[in-house]
């Protein structure tokens, strides 16, 4: 067994290269309650180029204006990994899909049909010999389009193999560049899944020529153990996303696969292009970004990961770390706090150590944070890497449209209801009051906004969390409720608990509003309502 984790990158050829797809921003963000704007999304995308996946698969244009937008954003502002596009086998889907990607130097469209009887019966209500003709005017058309074309022929793990491999051989004959193989409801096991692959190598030699894929969703707790089975029968792409977040029980986690192609090289003798140690600070933006906790005993990211509890543990890792620890925490960035400012630090102090963190700050929104830092350094002795990231990450979620905390004043006792008066600016800029009492502080806070913004809402979630350990940490909040028929979650990030709280409260609420109000409008478009199947 391998100790020393980290294998060679560098020089590694084709065969022994596996291609990390991070779907973060496509799969994972339809898991309930993610509401990423599309800075946020820029800035992830951002963070996974740092981090050196190969592709990013950025959105499903078709599916929004908001989802357009950003897809396109992506494509113009992030350089490096390829920038994919979700289309259904729709003409449209792929235009736009197409429309959106086009301006990165490295466009891929990805498109998709279901080839198990059940999806065709029940859901595409057709026929097999209709999915054949749609995934090749489908690739055809993609091709058209773009040199780089995958496609996935959804729920294939539940499908008749010989018919999952006619189709494939259609896509490749149309000109597929990557071919994806689904376990879209965690169905499989990972002898079953390598024995697909085999099979369909078998069926469709000519698979041989192109990148074959593997895309694993949880269900069973299987989605990283199916991926790694799937890779070691030949796929050289898995779809994976970070903290594994995804539809259902989401996806192959990014961090836990890349790890486990490293540290046990020894084995299968494959690795990614992964910079390891850019693992912790994304799975960081990420949870951060979507309100999606880590657990604590998460592989690789956990908080407690690389902390051994027992007597026994400690006594080993103290003489010899690899007597219990196969990583180095290091190798993953879970040691990466080195940064101190304090309340003397200056302007160019902090936009080096931004910089130094990935963040590129100038002008207004280079005073914004210097401000906040400067609050926050009167308050707590040394601000460090982690405030730094909280701090920056929580100015991104600050709206110029939408609604805002302005101030809010809260009067707590044991000896009679807490009561808070709050401030919000609407939508319109205008400035909204409201007051309440409450079952605690926080309660009596969160019902004074709901007045102020004039909606109702149902708290689903609410979590505090410190950002560093210490007593001046700073706390960041989570909260998810649910307003005007749409689930959404915001965050909050301060020295007051009560304060984060508000904040995270206010930006739930925006988030929630403003998907509801999208929503509307897009059923507005009748055309595209009537075109519109569920995504997948
Ligand atoms: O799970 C699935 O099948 C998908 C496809 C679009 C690849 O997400
Ligand atoms: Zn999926």
């Amino acid at each position: 067994m391998s100790t020393h984790g980290k294998a060679p990158t560098s020089g590694r050829n084709r065969a022994d290269r596996v291609d990390i797809f991070d779907t973060t921003l496509r799969d994972g963000e339809q898991s309930p309650g993610i509401s990423l704007n599309t800075q946020e999304k820029v800035e992830i995308a951002q963070q996974l180029a740092r981090l050196g996946v190969d592709v990013i698969e950025a959105g499903f244009p078709i599916t929004s204006p908001g989802d357009f937008e950003a897809v396109s954003e992506i494509a113009r502002n992030v350089e490096g990994p390829v920038i994919c596009g979700l289309a259904r086998t729709h003409k449209a889907d792929i235009d736009a899909a197409w429309g959106a990607i086009k301006y990165s130097p490295r466009p891929r469209i990805h498109t998709f049909i279901s080839t198990s009887d059940i999806h065709i019966t029940h859901q595409l209500q057709t026929t097999r010999d209709d999915v054949k003709g749609q995934a090749r005017a489908a690739v055809a058309q993609a091709r058209s389009l773009c040199d780089d074309v995958e496609f996935s022929p959804m729920d294939a793990t539940r499908a008749d193999i010989e018919f999952t491999a006619e189709v494939c051989a259609i896509a490749v004959d149309e000109g597929a560049t990557v071919v994806n193989i689904p376990d879209t409801v965690g169905y499989t096991t990972p002898q079953e899944y390598a024995g697909y692959f085999e099979r369909l190598y078998e069926l469709v030699p000519v698979l041989r020529e192109v990148r074959l894929s593997v895309h694993c969703h949880d269900d069973l707790g299987l989605a990283v153990a199916n991926s790694y089975a799937g890779v070691l029968a030949g796929a050289r792409q898995v779809e994976c996303a970070v903290n594994g977040i995804g539809e259902r029980a989401g996806n192959c986690s990014l961090e836990e696969i890349v790890m486990l192609l490293r540290t046990r090289g020894d084995v299968h003798g494959l690795d990614t292009g992964v910079e390891s140690r850019e693992l912790a600070r994304t799975s960081r933006m990420v949870s951060r970004f979507t309100g999606y906790a880590v657990q604590p005993n998460k592989a690789i990211v956990g908080r407690n990961a690389f902390a051994h509890e027992s007597g026994i543990h400690q006594d080993g890792v103290l003489k010899e770390r690899t007597t219990y620890e196969i990583m180095d925490a290091t190798e993953v960035g879970l040691d990466s706090n080195q940064i101190v400012l304090g309340k003397h630090s200056g302007r160019h102090a902090l936009r080096d150590a931004l910089n130094d963190l990935g963040f590129r700050v100038d002008g207004a929104a280079l005073n914004q944070a210097f401000q906040r830092f400067k609050e926050i350094a009167d308050k707590k002795k040394q601000v460090t890497a982690l405030d730094l990231e909280a701090i920056v990450s929580d100015e991104f979620r600050e709206r110029a449209q939408g609604y805002n905390l302005a101030w809010f004043d809260v009067e707590a006792s044991s000896r009679r209801a807490p009561h808070a008066r709050v401030a919000i600016t609407l939508p319109s800029g205008e400035e909204s009051e409201g007051e309440a009492t409450g079952d605690g502080p926080v309660d009596a806070i969160f019902v004074a906004i709901q007045k102020a913004a004039n909606t109702d809402c149902e708290l689903r979630q609410y979590t505090v969390s410190a950002v560093t350990e210490g007593e001046d940490a700073l706390g960041e909040v989570t909260v998810m409720l649910r307003a005007a028929d749409r689930l959404a979650s915001g965050q909050g990030v301060s020295t007051d608990i009560l304060e984060a709280s508000a904040r995270a409260y206010v930006r739930a609420l925006s988030n929630a509003l403003e998907g509801a109000a999208m929503r509307e409008a897009e059923s507005i478009t009748a055309e595209a309502a009537s075109e519109r199947t569920p995504g997948p």
